[in-house]
């Protein structure tokens, strides 16, 4: 049974369970996945299923990370939204499924998601940190209130890049 966290207008986003296993897998084999998230991607439906089942021990401890999938109000996983640790703060991440991508739903889902998890760990900011050429990500982190910070070189999963910090603050 899943653990419905936030309703939004037209999505769920809930806790994983081990039947998404096969959408996850499907979801992450997607080109923008690749490119701009690529530790995020689950060549096999096994690897999914060893990932959700680490995600879905990290909802009991305080130290995340903190994945919750996102459904279409029928049922369909259409990506995730997260709150995941650098150093000593948080940062969001977010996919969609390409076929959803362009009908606002990462901003919709971000929008219900920060106050729920800024509540749920305790903090006043967060940041949301993405390569320059990640437009379509620029887009969803200015639609819900978060401000530039930085723009120029810096690490981005391991290499160096053209990045662009933004935080947001209560
Ligand atoms: C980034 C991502 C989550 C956006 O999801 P989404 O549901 O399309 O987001 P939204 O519809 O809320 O907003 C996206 C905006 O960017 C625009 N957009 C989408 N793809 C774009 C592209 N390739 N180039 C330029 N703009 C783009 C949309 O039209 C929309 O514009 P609008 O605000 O004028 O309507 C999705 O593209 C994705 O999952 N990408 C791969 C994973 C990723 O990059 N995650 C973030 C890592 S920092």
């Amino acid at each position: 049974m899943q653990n419905l966290i936030i309703s939004t207008e037209r999505l769920q986003i809930t806790t994983f369970d081990i039947t998404m296993a096969n959408s996850v897998h499907l979801n992450s084999l997607e080109e923008d996945i690749r490119m701009f998230v690529p530790d995020e991607v689950f060549e096999t439906e096994q690897e999914a299923k060893d990932t959700i089942t680490f995600l879905i021990e990290s909802y009991k401890n305080t130290k995340g990370p903190f994945v919750y999938p996102i459904l279409l109000k029928t049922g369909e996983n259409i990506g995730y939204v997260q709150a995941v640790p650098i150093d000593d703060e948080w940062e969001v991440g977010y996919h969609i499924a390409k076929k959803y991508t362009s009908k606002g739903y990462a901003s919709e889902a971000l929008k219900h998601f920060i106050p729920y998890i800024m509540d749920k760990l305790g903090i006043n900011q967060i940041w949301g940190i993405c390569r320059s050429d990640n437009i379509a990500s620029i887009k969803v982190l200015g639609k819900c209130a978060f401000k530039l910070v930085y723009a120029g070189i810096g690490d981005y999963r391991g290499n160096n890049h053209q990045i662009c910090k933004y935080l947001y603050k209560v």
